[in-house]
């Protein structure tokens, strides 16, 4: 059966009171299964160890998520042998099958939908708006790179070749091998799901180590795909320390790939562990490296302030700012600088910040290490400018700060060139718009940007001339959506692997030409 055309998932209305009742009562059913141990799974074995890793809720601390096997070096080296056996049989079957499990995963998930975003607004702290839209991209993401290892598979259509007289000639993408999956905890189960499903399509086995934070969501999945009839071996999950079974499986001669998506600074160390050779190595490691961003909204005079300052304040709080396009400064030029600037603090003092199962505008951020270095950069951000709204912790049990807005702040101020992966947005000053844009450039990042103006011109030059994977116009720099936005950024906000396009499954591949004497 041909797959329907492919079309994004829509996101849960709750607005209406049957909604917000499933959501409440899949919650509460969550709330039932607190606490639990969870295995890893090497191959078809699901093993217990001690020690564990506890995931806590970050908007209640007393409330642990669950207790998650750690893998040490030793089931590193099981798992990757579990997946190196695993490959040899998962490699020969047909993309058409392999995209099915990934058709029946999002099936049931779709039908489960308030059950997965229950557990990832309790253990990442995301209101119900935003675990549900990220339940929607990991769908989406099933859904779209099944279909697209098809049309890959369909090779004569796929990369049509010059004809040649009396020689038949084919180039098809072939699997690369095992792979190391290394998902943030920002987006737990869509990027979690995006890049482990992008890899096994495309006829790869894995080692999915999650984030330490959101372990049990990314456990959930490993869980479907086994509910699906996946071959084992073909995802084996062993979270653990980055430091210990992060550079041994990214140092490992039978590594044939790393995709990662998290810090700039973790995927530079990737990056130049993956370039050495271990011994018995014999390929170039690939590497896919998605980054962190200091992305920003520039506004003109000509702009609809109204849905800048909304744009504005929705990019640089939504989830907390704790996403990599979050929308963490707004360059703004003076003729509208102070009325905007106004409109920003007005709005971001609406935002009442409480409980993620409250569904609350404003949450948690992640741990206390984010915690106190987010709370370190408002310190610093009284020094580098004008505290216009927030500026201290927010009361509850868990990691709360204010959604905080500094004015006036210098474009080579650390609040400016830093990622602080926090409710911190910085507001500058700039005297025109070729200044405002230069402004934004001026970042090692390139992940999303926004202009605002009405002036058809100036919109034109400013897509040419901002720099970044992900620009926008008139709207948010925020919700890139599979297949309509692939997503990727440059500079050293990455690879610019572009997830959720069309290029991305060639990354998981190698393509082979064969020519045959007719
Ligand atoms: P992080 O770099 O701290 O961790 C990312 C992953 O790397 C985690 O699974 C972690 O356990 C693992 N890790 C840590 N050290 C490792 C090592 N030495 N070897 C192998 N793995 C290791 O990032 P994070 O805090 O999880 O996520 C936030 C960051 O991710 C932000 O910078 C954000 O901008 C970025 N991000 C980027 C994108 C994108 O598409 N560009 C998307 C989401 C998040
Ligand atoms: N894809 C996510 C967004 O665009 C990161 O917000």
């Amino acid at each position: 059966n041909e797959p329907q055309p492919y079309a994004n998932e829509p996101f849960t209305d709750f607005s209406r009171q049957d909604e917000r009742e499933a959501m409440e009562a899949a919650i509460a059913q969550a709330k039932t299964k607190l606490g639990r141990t969870y295995p890893l799974k090497i191959g078809a074995q699901m093993i217990e160890t001690e020690p564990k890793i506890a995931s806590v809720n970050p908007g209640n601390v007393n409330e642990v998520i669950g207790f998650v096997s750690k893998a040490n070096q030793e089931l590193a080296e099981q798992a990757m042998q579990a997946a190196l056996a695993a490959f040899e049989s998962w490699k020969r079957v047909s993309a058409r099958e392999r995209a099915e499990y990934l058709f029946q995963a999002a099936k049931l998930m779709r039908e489960r939908k308030h059950e997965f975003s229950a557990l990832m607004l309790l253990e990442a702290g995301k209101n119900y708006a935003e675990a549900d839209a990220d339940t929607a991209e990991a769908i989406d993401f099933l859904e779209y790179y099944g279909r697209e290892a098809i049309r890959l598979s369909a090779v004569n259509e796929t990369q049509p070749l010059v004809k040649i007289p009396g020689e038949e000639n084919r180039l098809s993408y072939i699997p690369l091998g095992v792979g190391v999956i290394i998902p943030p905890w920002n987006f737990p189960l869509a990027i979690c799901v995006g890049m482990t499903a992008a890899a096994i399509v495309s006829g790869n086995a894995v080692l999915l180590k999650p984030s330490s934070a959101t372990p049990v969501i990314a456990y959930k999945f490993v869980k479907l795909m086994q509910e699906v009839g996946l071959p084992a071996g073909v995802i084996n999950y062993v979270p653990g320390s980055g430091a210990e079974i992060g550079d041994y499986l990214t140092s490992h001669p039978q590594t044939r790939f790393v995709s990662f998506t998290g810090s700039k600074e973790v995927g530079l160390r990737i990056n130049r562990l993956a370039a050495e050779t271990a011994p018995g190595q014999i390929w170039i490691k690939r590497v896919i490296a998605e980054m962190g961003g200091k992305d920003g909204i520039v506004v003109d005079e000509t702009a609809d302030l109204d849905a800048a300052a909304s744009a504005i304040v929705a990019s640089a709080f939504g989830y907390q700012g704790q996403k990599c396009s979050a929308g963490s400064r707004a360059i703004i030029v003076e003729a509208v600088y102070d009325e905007l600037a106004g409109r920003i603090v007005e709005l971001t003092k609406q935002l009442q910040v409480g409980l993620p199962e409250h569904n609350f505008a404003a949450g948690p951020v992640i741990d206390s290490a984010s915690y106190a270095r987010i709370l370190d950069y408002i310190d610093l951000g009284r020094e580098e400018g004008e505290l216009l709204a927030g500026g201290s912790k927010a009361p509850g049990n868990g990691y709360y700060i204010q959604p905080t807005v500094f004015g006036g702040v210098d474009v080579k101020a650390r609040l400016m060139q830093e990622e602080i992966f926090g409710p911190v947005l910085a507001l500058a000053k700039a005297k025109d718009w070729r200044e405002a844009i230069e402004m934004y450039n001026d970042t090692e990042f390139g992940l999303t940007g926004s202009f605002f103006s009405t002036d058809e011109d100036r919109i034109a030059e400013a897509l040419e001339t901002m720099h970044c994977g992900n620009l926008y116009v008139n709207r948010k720099c925020t919700g890139a959506l599979v297949g309509a936005q692939p997503f990727g950024g440059f500079n050293m906000s990455g690879t610019d692997s572009k997830a959720g396009g069309h290029d991305y499954l060639l990354l998981f591949t190698q393509a082979k030409v064969t020519s045959r004497k007719l």
